[in-house]
C-alpha cells in the first residue's frame, strides 16, 4: 500500500456536454494544461453526473464524451502528463459513492445550494430523484477516491468542495480512530529516534497550540522523507499532527484560478445554453461571421456616431485578447468615431483565429482517429483504477469489509 502525496495530486471533472467553447478553454483547459506539468493530474469525464439531470435523453452521451475528449486533447491536455478517463469506466467511483452514502446525512445534501437552484432552473424536469440529490456525493467520491488534495474548479463549485471536505472529515472521524490510537502514535514517535521525535513534537505543538500552518507543512515534509517507518506508523504520525486519528481520506481544497468569466457574443457569460459561444472547432469563417455579427454599443447607430467601449460587449473580448496598444486604439477610435465597429473587430477576429489554429490542427488528428481517443481513455481508466483500488482496499478495511 502506497502513501499518497495528496498535496501533489489534482483531480477535476467535467460533465460531457459535447463540443467545448472558448469559455471552457480560458476558464478551465488552459489551467489544466499548466497544472499537468506541476502536479499529478487526474481529469475525469463525469458521464454519470450527466445522467443525474439527463436521464431521459441518454442517446447523445457517448458522442458528447468523445467530442469533449477530442477537445481536451486538442487544447493540449496530454495523456503523457495527465490521466484522462471516463468516470463510468472506473466502477470504483460507484462503490465509494455507495459506501459514503451510508454516512452522509440527508440534510447535508438538501442544503447544498445547487440542489434547489438546479431544480428551479430545470423546472420542466423531474429532479426529485435519488441520483440528483446525490450529485455532490458522487462528486465527493470522484475526489476522495484518488485522495486528491487539490481540485481546480470555478467559484460556483465551492459549496461542493466544502461538502466533500465535510464528508471526508466525517469519514475519518468515524473510521480513522483505531483502538488505542494515541498510544500507538506516541509509540511511533519514540521509534523516530531522539532528534526527529523532538522536532516532530515541537512542530506538532506549534500547529496544535498556535495554529502554525508552516509548522504543519514542515512536519509533513519531515514525515514524507522518513524511510525506516512502517506505512501504518506513517499514517498515524500524519493523523496525530492534526489531532484526530488516521487520515484515511484527506480533505480536499479547491484550487481557484483567477481567469475572468469569458464573455459570449451577446455580452452575457459564454455558454452553450445561451447560444452565444465560439466553439474551439468553429471554422475560420464561422469565427469571422460570429464576431462580425456581434452587437456593439447601441449608441453607434451610424458610423459617425461616437461610442463607448464600456457599453460594448466587443470591448470585453479586447480585454482578453488585445495588447495595450490595440486597446488604446479602440478606446480612442470608438469614442471619437475615428474607427468603425468592423475595424474594431478586425484584430479580434485575427487573434481568435490565431489562437484556435494550432488547437484545430491537433483536433483533426484525434477527430479522424476515434480508436486512438478510445485507447487513450481506456489506458487512463486503467491507471485511474490502479489508484482507485488502493484507496478502496483501505476504505473496505476501515469499514470492516475484509474477507480475506
Ligand atoms: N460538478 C462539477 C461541475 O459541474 C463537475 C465535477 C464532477 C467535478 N465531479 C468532479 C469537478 C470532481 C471537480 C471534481 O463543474
Ligand atoms: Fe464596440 Fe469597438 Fe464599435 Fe466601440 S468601436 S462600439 S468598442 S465594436
Amino acid at each position: 500500500m502506497s502513501l499518497v502525496d495528496s498535496q501533489r495530486r489534482v483531480l477535476s471533472g467535467m460533465c460531457p456536454s459535447g463540443r467545448l467553447h472558448l469559455g471552457h478553454y480560458h476558464g478551465v483547459l488552459k489551467n489544466w494544461v499548466k497544472l499537468q506539468h506541476e502536479y499529478e493530474c487526474f481529469f475525469c469525464i463525469v458521464d454519470w453526473h450527466a445522467l443525474t439531470t439527463d436521464y431521459d435523453e441518454v442517446g447523445q452521451i457517448s458522442q458528447h464524451v468523445m467530442e469533449m475528449a477530442v477537445d481536451w486533447l486538442a487544447a493540449g491536455v496530454s495523456p503523457s502528463s495527465a490521466t484522462l478517463f471516463i468516470q463510468s469506466q472506473v466502477p470504483e467511483h460507484a462503490e465509494l459513492h455507495l459506501l459514503l452514502s451510508m454516512i452522509c446525512p440527508l440534510s447535508w445534501l438538501e442544503r447544498v445550494p445547487s440542489y434547489k437552484e438546479q431544480q428551479d432552473q430545470l423546472h420542466h424536469k423531474d429532479l426529485s430523484t435519488y441520483g440528483f440529490l446525490g450529485y455532490p456525493l458522487l462528486q465527493t467520491a470522484d475526489i476522495l477516491l484518488y485522495r486528491a488534495g487539490l481540485v481546480p474548479v470555478g467559484a460556483d463549485q465551492l459549496p461542493h468542495i466544502e461538502f466533500a471536505r465535510d464528508v471526508a472529515r466525517r469519514f475519518n472521524h468515524l473510521y480513522g480512530r483505531e483502538p488505542g490510537f494515541e498510544d500507538k502514535a506516541e509509540a511511533a514517535i519514540l521509534k523516530l529516534g531522539k532528534k526527529t521525535a523532538k522536532l516532530y513534537n515541537s512542530l506538532r505543538k506549534a500547529f496544535q497550540e498556535q495554529g502554525d500552518i508552516e509548522a504543519l507543512e514542515t512536519a509533513r515534509a519531515l514525515l514524507k522523507e522518513l524511510q525506516s517507518v512502517t506505512l501504518g506508523d506513517k499514517e498515524r504520525l500524519f493523523g496525530y499532527l492534526e489531532g484526530g486519528g488516521k487520515v484515511l481520506l484527506p480533505e480536499p481544497q479547491a484550487l481557484l484560478s483567477d481567469t475572468p468569466k469569458m464573455t459570449g457574443l451577446d455580452g452575457r457569460r459564454m455558454s452553450k445554453s445561451n447560444s452565444n459561444a465560439i466553439y474551439l472547432r468553429d471554422t475560420t469563417e464561422e469565427v469571422e461571421d460570429k464576431l462580425k455579427r456581434m452587437p456593439t454599443d447601441p449608441a453607434r447607430v451610424h458610423r459617425t456616431d461616437p461610442g463607448d467601449p464600456a457599453r460594448c460587449p466587443v470591448w470585453l473580448l479586447h480585454e482578453v485578447y488585445s495588447s495595450s496598444e490595440t486597446r488604446e486604439w479602440v478606446q480612442q477610435g470608438c469614442k471619437s468615431a475615428g474607427i468603425g465597429c468592423l475595424d474594431c473587430k478586425a484584430p479580434l477576429i485575427e487573434a481568435v483565429q490565431a489562437e484556435l489554429k494550432p488547437l484545430q490542427a491537433r483536433a483533426i488528428d484525434y477527430q479522424d482517429s476515434p480508436d486512438l481517443v478510445r485507447s487513450i481513455l481506456a489506458e487512463g481508466a486503467e491507471r485511474a483504477r490502479d489508484e482507485a483500488r488502493e484507496t478502496l482496499t483501505e476504505v473496505r478495511l476501515a469499514l470492516g469489509l475484509n474477507y480475506r
